[in-house]
């Protein structure tokens, strides 16, 4: 499958190796241009060989791979790297990936308070940064479509048996913030914000199309590591926390209050 991105401006933070890099191959290969963003400039430079290696398409197209240096966890990194796409229409596509799980991250009692921080400080701050600055930049460059991908982990969904207290507490939040944001952002389009409130947050029901989209994915190999999973597709409708119009309906007498 090829050109599913075509013309698209992502960013992708942590992409010198690993899920970053990964995508960021798929993203070229699939028609997009790339900021690859991390802290390790040394492994940046590596993982842009690799991709110009895998991607010997990419020096025909009108495609670009860029890297850059930033630190999640600095807003002043994060808004600069988003600018610089300015030059190119803003983005389209940010995917908040990077993350850290310490070796020193341990359980409520041995883990120090700096590795707690460290880790809220890429992982939670790191995702809040980049979701800000990339509404920012899709609101100036007046997209009417663009995605915003977090990742989080299993973690923020099970308890894990060996400690990582500070890790699973980040990828919570990243969850939590996540839910909230996609709420909050879902567009400034007021029509659509007042009927979300008596229904789906989308503002309206699903196509049929939407439904079969999400079949190819599941029958495709690209969901190769997706089992047993409620694969939910549904305008987000089971995700908000919305309110309704009009008075509230009358709630029963607390006892002491
Ligand atoms: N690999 C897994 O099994 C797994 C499981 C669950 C969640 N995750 C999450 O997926 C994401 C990517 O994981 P991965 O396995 O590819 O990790 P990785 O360690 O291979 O890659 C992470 C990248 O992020 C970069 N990075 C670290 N701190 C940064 C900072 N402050 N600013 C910018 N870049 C920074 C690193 O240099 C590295 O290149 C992380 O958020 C991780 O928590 C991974």
């Amino acid at each position: 499958m090829v050109n599913r991105l075509q013309d698209k401006v992502a960013i992708i933070t942590g992409a010198a190796g690993g899920i970053g890099l990964e995508t960021t191959i798929l993203f070229v290969r699939e028609g997009a241009s790339v900021l690859m963003l991390d802290i390790s400039e040394a492994a940046l430079e590596r993982a842009l060989a690799k991709v110009n290696e895998l991607c010997p398409d990419l020096k025909s197209s009108n495609n670009f791979v860029k890297t850059k240096k930033c630190d999640v966890s600095k807003e002043a990194d994060v808004q600069a790297a988003v600018e610089s796409m300015n030059e190119h229409g803003g983005i389209d596509v940010m995917f908040n990936n990077a993350g850290i799980m310490h070796a020193e991250d341990d359980d409520a009692i041995d883990t120090a308070e700096k590795i707690w921080d460290l880790t809220q400080a890429i992982n939670v701050k790191g995702v809040w940064f980049g979701c800000k600055h990339a509404v920012l930049s899709m609101r100036r460059h007046k997209k009417a479509r663009g995605s915003i991908v977090n990742t989080a982990s299993m973690v923020a969904l099970v308890g894990a048996a060996a400690p990582q207290l500070a890790y699973t507490a980040s990828k919570g939040a990243v969850l939590a913030l996540t839910r909230e944001l996609a709420m909050d952002w879902l567009g400034d389009d007021l029509q659509k914000r007042y009927r979300r409130e008596v229904h789906f947050p989308m503002g309206r029901f699903g196509e049929a199309i939407e439904q079969a989209n999400a079949v190819v994915f599941l029958a495709s190999d690209e969901s190769s590591f997706i089992l047993g999973q409620d694969f939910v597709v549904d305008g987000g409708m089971t995700k908000a926390y919305v309110t309704g119009e009009g008075p509230p309906t009358a709630s029963p007498k607390n006892n002491a209050t």
